[in-house]
């Protein structure tokens, strides 16, 4: 990525408790106005294999995480909204849940950090990619725009309140 001295990497299980410290550190101080937050038994289920959490280091702190979801084949796939035919249902994923250290903001880890997890989604054969995300979050829907991706839903209620929701589909293996 852009800014030196921050690695990316897959989480692994057992570091379930770091992304949940640094989540909820993060909303008790403030500056997470956009985001819905979950207990520390979401991020395990994750890590035991629901899916993907992708890592912003700088020396050994994490200072940003992004969660990926396979959505699967209930009637929570976004895949309805664009059409996405049923028999491609399991190669829909979620760009869930993404927070950066505030101390470390505005150098290019979000964005990092969608790509991170488009490439990730990718190597497990996902083709259509959905995320989430709160009307007035204007840093996240920049970053999502610059890779591509664009409203398909305005203001969706969903689990974790009312959101726009982002897609994009990717044709080839290289994002
Ligand atoms: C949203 C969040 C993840 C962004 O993280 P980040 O690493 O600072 O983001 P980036 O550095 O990749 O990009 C920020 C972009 O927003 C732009 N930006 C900053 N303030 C902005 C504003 N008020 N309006 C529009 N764009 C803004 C920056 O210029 C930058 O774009 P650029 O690279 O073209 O200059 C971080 O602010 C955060 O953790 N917020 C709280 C949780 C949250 O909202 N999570 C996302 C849920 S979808």
């Amino acid at each position: 990525m852009q800014d030196a001295g921050v690695d990316i990497r897959v989480l692994v299980p057992g570091e379930a408790g770091k992304v949940h410290r640094l989540m909820s550190d993060t909303i008790t101080s403030g500056y997470a106005d956009f985001y819905s937050p979950s207990d520390v038994s979401y991020y395990e289920s994750v890590l035991d294999g629901t899916g993907v959490i992708l890592g912003a280091f700088v020396q050994d702190n994490l200072v940003g995480y992004a969660v990926l979801e396979f959505s699967g084949i209930g009637d929570d796939n976004f895949g309805y909204l664009v059409d996405v035919p049923k028999h491609e249902y399991l190669r829909v994923a979620l760009l869930a849940g993404c927070m950066v250290d505030p101390v470390y903001r505005g150098r290019g880890i979000q964005s990092a950090l969608i790509y991170a997890r488009m490439r990730e989604a990718v190597a497990y054969g996902c083709r259509y990619f959905f995320a989430t995300v709160h009307a007035q979050n204007e840093r996240s829907a920049s970053n999502l725009q610059k890779a591509g991706l664009r409203v398909v839903a305005k203001d969706l209620q969903v689990p974790w309140g009312t959101r726009d929701i982002w897609f994009i589909e990717h044709k080839s293996d290289v994002v």
